[in-house]
């Protein structure tokens, strides 16, 4: 796509439950590349989490060990601005300037606020409606070039794209439009019980489903022995094949070969044996993230440091944008 080394990323993760198997893939993974070559911003959604009931000391817990799960998948927290959203309040304030500049039409026709809203059916709160124009202020705060997402935010990007385009056509260039960056393989890693449903963390019901970053090996190995597969016998992509397919796109993410080279390497493969090798190539990959992940918690000082630093280091980031913001909609100096 022609990337320029100037660009400016931004993303961010729910520290809502432990990150899985297809929040690695179709993000950590992802954005530890890119930022080899770019100047990343990367969040800690905390005020998304909230959408939904959370038990508070376990988010505070579970927020600081999200960040240091993207500093163990090597994310450098001192040269990238890795921070929690809501440790800076002009999240709070350009939702709310953008919360009156998008329509509720637009909002109702959001699918992932109708999966919720079904999921959570007690708890249909307004933060779950208006979830996505805080998701827009995140990305338009930084005036970021490309948001690396799964395949299930695509929506909420075009929706980011709309808003920015509406309020720079009312008040002038004041928002870069972002781009949503979404891999060709791996943005849609499905449940290992239900392959035609997304893998998600939320997902409690049925634990075999769900491959955790922080499983321990055996529980990984177990759960990709009981993968469900397709009927036949071929290990190959195809879409009458959602099981095959997933492992298989699962496995070419893990050890970096295309799907065609893995589906060679599987040739008279049995289901038993290919799903054993998927197995292991992830219990391979989580291995040195589970150790650094281990070592950066123990040392609770230099995460407490760091996120402190880098909270100031975002605010700082947004500030010039906020208060274009405020000239531009009329509020005072
Ligand atoms: P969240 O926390 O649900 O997921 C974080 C990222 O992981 C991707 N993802 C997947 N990719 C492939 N296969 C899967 N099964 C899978 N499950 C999740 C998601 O697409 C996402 O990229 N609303 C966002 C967080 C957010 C955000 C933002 C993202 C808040 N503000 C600004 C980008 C820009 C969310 O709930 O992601």
């Amino acid at each position: 796509m022609g990337l320029s080394d100037k660009k400016r990323i931004f993303s961010g993760i729910q520290p809502s439950g432990y990150p899985t198997l297809g929040n690695y893939v179709g993000a950590i993974k992802n954005w530890a590349a890119l930022s080899r070559r770019f100047e990343c911003v990367f969040s800690v959604v905390d005020m998304h989490a909230v959408t939904v009931r959370q038990n508070p000391d376990e988010l505070r817990r579970k927020a600081v060990e999200m960040f240091a799960l993207l500093a163990a998948a090597g994310i450098d927290p001192e040269k990238h601005v890795v921070y929690f959203q809501s440790h800076v309040p002009a999240h709070a304030e350009l939702a709310w300037i953008l919360g009156c500049h998008t329509y509720m039409g637009e909002l109702s026709r959001m699918t992932q606020f109708k999966d919720k809203s079904a999921r959570h059916a007690d708890n249909i709160n307004a933060g779950l409606f208006t979830y996505p124009v805080l998701m827009a202020a995140d990305i338009l705060l930084y005036q970021a070039d490309l948001v690396p997402v799964g395949e299930d935010q695509k929506q909420h990007i075009e929706l980011t794209r709309d808003v920015a385009e509406r309020f720079n056509n009312l008040y002038g260039d004041i928002f870069t439009i972002p781009e949503g960056y979404i891999l060709e393989v791996g943005a849609r890693i499905m449940s290992l019980q239900e392959p035609d449903k997304k893998m998600s963390k939320s997902d409690t019901a049925n634990p075999g489903n769900v491959v955790s970053l922080l499983d321990p090996p055996d529980i990984i190995m177990k759960k990709f022995k009981r993968a469900v597969t397709d009927s036949g016998a071929d290990v190959r992509y195809a879409a009458d094949k959602p099981g095959v397919s997933n492992l298989l796109t699962i496995y070419a993410a893990m050890t970096g070969r295309t799907i065609p080279e893995a589906e060679a390497e599987f040739a008279g493969f049995g289901y038993g044996a290919f799903k054993a090798a998927v197995g292991e190539s992830v219990v391979a990959a989580f291995k040195p993230l589970r150790e650094e992940f281990e070592r950066l918690l123990a040392d609770q000082g230099y995460l407490d440091g760091i996120i402190r630093a880098n909270a100031g280091r975002a605010a700082a980031l947004a500030a010039p944008t906020i208060a274009r913001v405020k000239r531009a909609v009329g509020f005072s100096a």
